[in-house]
């Protein structure tokens, strides 16, 4: 059987004018090159990245680019394209893949093109024993939808746990715990991580997931054409590569990495930093990655999910833990200590009771303290007169306080002695709850 590996070319010009040319916040970015192999909710638009990129001059391999909250490595994408050298930290695993694999362009071609005939073929030989191609499918030779056997294939017990009820069918989960039987039996190597990430960025299309923007369950779908969406991700993805590879690109390297704790990183010489961290809301980065984590087996139970939440900015709730102590970093601020006060006579006047609303001052605090290191380790690795362009959103997620974020990092960046240089307005978002439009910044500081 023969699969179209090498899909239609992306013309030069259109991967040139998606990411050079347009400056608005348009979709069209998003379906980008590289870009596209996969994005979530939070992530930024490769054009404010390259807008910043342009302010700070930063082009060619002379410039270091950090992002130390990569996400999904849109930074890192737009940087590496430039010729800079483009270094990445990230703590949460499945984002950590995506930012390597995104960024690893000097792979072999014909290598990933043999892996993938083979993977499909397999995979197909099994789908047909299962009659997960239908009548109409175009896979002629594996088609045994009248006569299938049982998929056996299922999530463990705890990962059953940890996804919760309905957020995938049980058909398309068949299909994709199948092409993870194939994918997880590769040998680590950068071709393994390609095709891994290639099946966790198609697990929440595959499910029952929406973000509005919260996480939230829709209609239990019956099946969905998991095949279509795997092998149709794996020809964009060569394809991205195939045009990528004629070109001129920088270095790069993606660390798996709390950006709290820097110190490893010791040598390096960064020349701009450019990067969203959490903002402090009931966001939880654990939830809305959970079900990528899962199908790539990244999370196997809760003490996976434990480790990986306890290495994230304290941004929220239910990412609390005993003995945290990055509040003890900003004792000195009376902004950030006015705000936990005002959040707690918020939840006593509104007679709020539970747990998690009894955490909100401490989460602000601790959520603070945690840029606070952040930010002091950042200091030894920046090159004098480095600039950094920090995203962040106000927010009033605790009991409608408002957390004017951008202006408290000003203040902290300037505290350790950092030079403020500006906060630009990114954009206004409407708060339905508070009626009122909530600030998004991008706070641009330099190293003195
Ligand atoms: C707002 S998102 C960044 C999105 C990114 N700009 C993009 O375009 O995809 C913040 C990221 O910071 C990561 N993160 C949170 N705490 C972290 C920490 N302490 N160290 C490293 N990464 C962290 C989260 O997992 C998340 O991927």
């Amino acid at each position: 059987m023969q699969f179209a590996l090498k899909s239609q070319e992306i013309p030069q010009s259109q991967f040139d004018r998606v990411l050079n040319g347009n400056r608005k916040n348009g979709l069209q970015e998003l379906d980008a090159p590289i870009h596209r192999w996969w994005r979530f909710i939070l992530a930024f638009p490769p054009h404010l990245v390259s807008q910043y990129l342009d302010e700070f001059g930063c082009e060619g391999p002379g410039s270091t680019v950090l992002d130390p909250f990569s996400g999904t490595g849109t930074t890192l994408v737009e940087a590496k394209r430039r010729g800079c050298f483009a270094i990445g930290l990230e703590a949460l695993d499945f984002c950590f893949l995506a930012s390597k694999v995104k960024t690893t362009w000097e792979i072999s071609l014909p290598q990933l093109e043999r892996e993938s005939k083979r993977l499909f073929a397999d995979i197909a030989e099994e789908f047909s024993q299962y009659g997960f191609f239908s009548e109409n499918s175009l896979f002629q030779d594996y088609q045994n939808y009248q006569n299938p056997i049982v998929c056996p294939y299922k999530l463990s017990l705890d990962q059953q746990k940890l996804l919760g009820k309905g957020y995938i069918s049980d058909r398309p989960l068949q299909k994709l715990l199948t092409i993870q039987k194939y994918v997880l039996s590769l040998p680590p190597s950068p071709v393994a991580d390609f095709f891994k990430m290639a099946l966790g960025s198609m697990a929440v299309i595959a499910s029952n997931v929406g973000f509005g923007p919260e996480i939230y369950c829709k209609k239990m779908k019956k099946d969905e054409d998991v095949w279509a969406l795997f092998s149709n991700q794996i020809k964009e993805m060569l394809a991205d590569l195939q045009m990528i590879q004629k070109k001129r690109f920088g270095p790069s390297s993606v660390f798996h990495q709390d950006a709290r704790t820097m110190k490893s990183l010791g040598n390096l010489k960064i020349d701009a930093v450019i990067t969203s961290p959490p903002y402090p809301n009931e966001k939880n980065y654990g939830r809305i990655t959970r079900i990528e984590n899962i199908i790539t087996n990244l999370i196997q139970n809760k003490e996976d999910l434990r480790r990986l939440k306890k290495g994230l900015i304290r941004s929220n709730s239910q990412n609390m833990y005993k003995g945290d102590d990055d509040h003890r970093y900003v004792e000195k601020f009376s902004s950030i200590q006015r705000i936990a006060n005002e959040i707690e006579e918020r939840r006593l006047s509104l007679g709020k009771t539970s747990g998690w609303e009894k955490l909100y001052p401490l989460v602000a605090k601790n959520y603070f303290g945690g840029l606070y290191r952040h930010l002091l380790d950042l200091k030894p690795l920046l090159k004098r007169g480095g600039r950094c362009a920090y995203v962040v959103g106000d927010q009033m997620s605790f009991l409608m306080v408002h957390i004017k974020t951008g202006e408290i990092l000003a203040e902290l960046a300037s505290d350790i002695g950092y030079k403020i240089v500006k906060i630009d307005l990114w954009r206004e978002r409407w708060a339905s709850a508070s009626k009122t439009p909530i600030r998004e910044e991008v706070v641009v500081f330099s190293k003195k």
